[in-house]
């Protein structure tokens, strides 16, 4: 069996004395799927938002391919190959695929965005998860479901190991 990419141990949570995580543990092999699921309030925002540091967990552990961390925020977490995909998609409609997926790292040849290579990177990842979508196509053209797909793009040239798919 894989080994546990992601382990989170004995994580303890309260919010003015009400106690939401007690004691909670939770272990991700690589190459497999879960789903959180309980009841409303019964948590589950709140164990992700620790992970993610947007929440700074009481007491326990998570450990990373077996290293021990404690993100600062959702940033920190994604360049250490934790990523987010929020249901809320914070997007540019008006603006193409590789647009929206390579913003603010654009690949640069001298001055220039190097357009090629973004779009040439874009259809290596739409390879990887089987899609076939013309980068160029502006986001406002595709359904939420491909929309989100192109999300789920990104958080992958990011090298994720770990992709959160998250609704508050
Ligand atoms: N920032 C906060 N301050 C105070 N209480 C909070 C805060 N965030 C969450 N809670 C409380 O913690 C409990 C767990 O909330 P959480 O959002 O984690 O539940 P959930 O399982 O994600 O629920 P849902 O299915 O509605 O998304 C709830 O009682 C909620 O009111
Ligand atoms: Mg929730």
């Amino acid at each position: 069996m894989n080994e546990c990419i992601l382990r989170m141990k004995g994580i303890s949570k309260s919010f003015s004395g009400v106690k939401v995580l007690d004691d909670v543990e939770f272990n991700v092999r690589s190459g497999t799927v879960h789903s959180l699921m309980g009841e409303n309030g019964a948590g589950k925002s709140t164990l992700m938002k620790c992970l993610f540091g947007i929440y700074q967990k009481d007491a326990g552990e998570i450990y990373l391919d077996n290293k021990l961390i404690n993100f600062a925020d959702p940033k920190h977490a994604l360049e250490h190959g934790v990523s987010m995909v929020h249901q809320e998609l914070n997007q540019v409609i008006q603006r193409s695929i590789s647009d929206n997926i390579w913003l603010g790292r654009y690949p640069k040849k001298g001055l220039f965005i190097d357009e090629k290579k973004m779009k040439r990177d874009t259809i290596e990842l739409f390879e990887k998860i089987e899609i076939e979508i013309d980068p160029n196509t502006p986001l406002h053209k595709l359904s939420v479901a491909q929309r989100q797909m192109v999300e789920i793009t990104k958080a992958i040239s990011y090298n994720a190991k770990v992709i959160v798919l998250f609704r508050n």
